[in-house]
């Protein structure tokens, strides 16, 4: 069985680590552990920073995931320090009917949800291979999916998408390195408190049904190494299950029924 414990990284980079999840993660790392934090705004990777126990452990690297030179650019700076762990967690949503979407930020989402995760795993993967082969340790890498990923969302369409082939893609290859030292993992949240339903404009919902960032977090690192596919709290893992295991038809049209009605709330500010 693999150390469930999070000091067990050298070193990690952690995308969208200004906010929310990402800096969660980045707190739960404890001090042996060099951390390459990314995102794009420098004053909040630098507050994140200066919060930490032993900043001087610390790389910021201001880059944009949905440019392919900031993306180069960012491997390097993970290969300088011979990571470890990689966090896919930078991501975007866009609460509302694909025509009617700025489309920008359509090709955002595939770009920083897609794409980003592909390419820095690529990347990374044979120096984190050949690493912990070498040395006899284990790595980790982390996609950080959604509950949404499990069928399709009307009215959240591009966004559940994204994150149907996040947890896709981590299930799939978690399998393909079954034998290998690396563990991979699809972690699932539902609604977690942050930034990122204001920035969808997702509308208004029960907070008091969103988990904790750090919740989110810390389950995802326990769960590395344990299974390949983690869903966070029983009511998404229930929502997650329905929206695999129930016709189609009736997912589509359930859901787009309960989103029409969402979308006639105010949205989160
Ligand atoms: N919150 C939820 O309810 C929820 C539920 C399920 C899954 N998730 C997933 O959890 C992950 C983290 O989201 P969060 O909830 O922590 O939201 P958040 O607080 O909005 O954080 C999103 C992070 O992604 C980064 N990011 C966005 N666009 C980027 C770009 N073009 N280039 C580089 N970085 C970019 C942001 O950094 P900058 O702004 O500095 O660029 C920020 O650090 C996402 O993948 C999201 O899909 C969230």
């Amino acid at each position: 069985m693999t150390d469930p414990s999070p000091n067990r990284f050298r070193a990690a980079l952690i995308t969208g680590a200004s906010s929310g999840i990402g800096a969660a993660f980045a707190a739960l790392l404890p001090a042996p552990t060099t951390l390459v934090l990314t995102g794009r705004d420098r004053a909040a990777l630098e507050q994140l920073r200066d919060g930490l126990a032993a900043p001087e452990r610390v790389d910021l690297v201001v880059a944009d995931l949905a440019q392919p030179a900031d993306r180069a650019r960012l491997i390097e700076a993970a290969e300088a320090r011979n990571i470890d762990l990689l966090v896919n967690n930078a991501g975007l949503g866009a609460f509302g009917l694909v025509i009617e979407n700025d489309p920008r930020r359509e090709a955002e989402m595939a770009e920083v949800n897609v794409v980003a995760p592909v390419v820095l795993t690529r990347a990374l993967l044979p120096g984190m291979l050949a690493r912990a082969r070498a040395e006899g340790r284990r790595g980790g890498v982390i996609v950080v999916s959604s509950v949404v990923g499990f069928g399709p969302v009307p009215r959240f369409a591009t966004y559940a998408a994204t994150k149907a082939f996040d947890l896709h893609y981590a299930e799939a290859l978690a399998t393909e390195l079954a034998d290998s030292p690396i563990d991979v993992l699809a972690l699932c949240p539902g609604a977690t408190k942050t930034a990122f339903g204001a920035r969808a404009g997702t509308p208004v919902g029960p907070a008091s049904l969103a988990h904790s960032a750090e919740r989110v977090a810390r389950e995802g690192l326990a769960a590395l190494g344990r299974r390949p596919v983690h869903v966070v709290g029983g009511a998404n893992l229930a929502t997650a299950l329905s929206l695999r295991l129930l016709p189609r038809p009736l997912i589509r049209r359930g859901v787009a029924a309960v989103n029409a009605r969402l979308a006639r709330r105010p949205k989160r500010e």
